[in-house]
């Protein structure tokens, strides 16, 4: 398949991050009315930061690379695949966006079971450049900022934000009034092992997700909540990698801990499925209900 496949693909749901007019595909770029033209790059994907930072902290190459390797060898597979059952639920969701994607794990995997338009985003070109490396024309990747989306308004049926920063008022200016999001933060139990062998040195000994789980509730309607975990037997090699790559370790000094005290790891996420407070009534009825409120979204990061 040609690089820019993915492009001409579906909907176009693209808007010009100059001057916001929407972005048609046409001669291996996406062009706006206004002239404002942004290349589609050999490997298949586009850059749509309003300004090009290199990467988010702490995210280079070696990190994102990292990751693929953990995400490939199937650590996180069990976070998939509830996704994945999530989204065959919404037969109405048609164009899904990942915000956050890193290296396009969850994108990859959703793209290739399930019918539907996804397109994914991150802030670092590094990622991006690494996730559609690793895809055969099918997604639609660009650099882009979560806070300054290049996405029309109320185009987008389902965001997923996974271990990744959410800004709650741009997503729900991108979703539809009847459009889900899906957010994936880490469970209680997420790698309580590092966590035990790092309690010195990490500021707080035990992890709540509860603040994160109350600021959602306060902007969407949660509709799912489900706590998914796994407890792996891990060789010393992946736990070296795992450890290289989670946040939870960026600010320790790896000399401190010693690996070789655990031989698993849990690997757990907490995936809540939201609507908003303000849509339409949602039209599948595999839902728990909340009471819809009226609010307006507040911007945050
Ligand atoms: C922990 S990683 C998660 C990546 C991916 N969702 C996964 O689970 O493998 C967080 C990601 O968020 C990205 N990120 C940070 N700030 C961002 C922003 N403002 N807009 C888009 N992506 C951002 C980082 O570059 C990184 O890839």
């Amino acid at each position: 398949m040609n690089h820019t496949a993915a492009f001409s693909q579906g909907r176009s749901v693209f808007r010009c991050p100059v001057c916001e007019k929407p972005l048609r595909c046409e001669d291996g770029h996406l062009a706006c009315a206004d002239g404002h033209s942004f290349d589609i790059s050999k490997q298949g994907y586009v850059n749509l930061a309003f300004k090009t930072k290199g990467s988010a902290d702490h995210y280079d190459k070696a990190s994102f690379q990292n990751r693929h390797q953990i995400l490939e060898a199937g650590y996180y597979s069990h976070l998939a695949e509830e996704l994945i059952r999530i989204l065959e639920k919404l037969p109405h969701v048609v164009t899904v966006l990942d915000a956050g994607c890193g290296e396009g794990y969850y994108a990859r995997a959703l793209r290739s079971r399930l019918q539907k338009q996804v397109i994914a985003c991150d802030l670092s070109r590094d990622s991006i450049q690494m996730a559609a490396k690793n895809d055969s024309g099918f997604i639609q990747w660009f650099v882009g900022d979560s806070a300054r989306l290049p996405i029309r308004s109320h185009s987008i049926n389902c965001v997923l934000d996974i271990f990744a920063p959410a800004n709650y008022g741009e997503f729900r200016r991108v979703m539809t009034r009847d459009g889900y999001i899906i957010k994936v933060i880490p469970g209680n139990g997420h790698l309580k092992e590092f966590r035990q062998l790092a309690k010195e040195q990490l500021r707080r000994q035990d992890y709540s997700n509860q603040q994160v789980i109350d600021y959602f509730t306060k902007h969407f309607d949660l509709v799912e909540r489900k706590l998914v975990s796994k407890t792996w037997e891990m060789p010393p090699v992946h736990r070296e990698i795992f450890a290289d790559m989670t946040p939870l370790l960026f600010h320790i000094d790896r000399r401190d801990i010693d690996l070789s005290q655990t031989r698993t790891l849990t690997v757990e996420g907490e995936i809540l499925v939201g609507r908003p407070l303000d849509g339409d009534a949602p039209t599948e009825k595999t839902h728990k209900s909340a009471k819809r409120k009226t609010h307006k979204p507040a911007l945050h990061k």
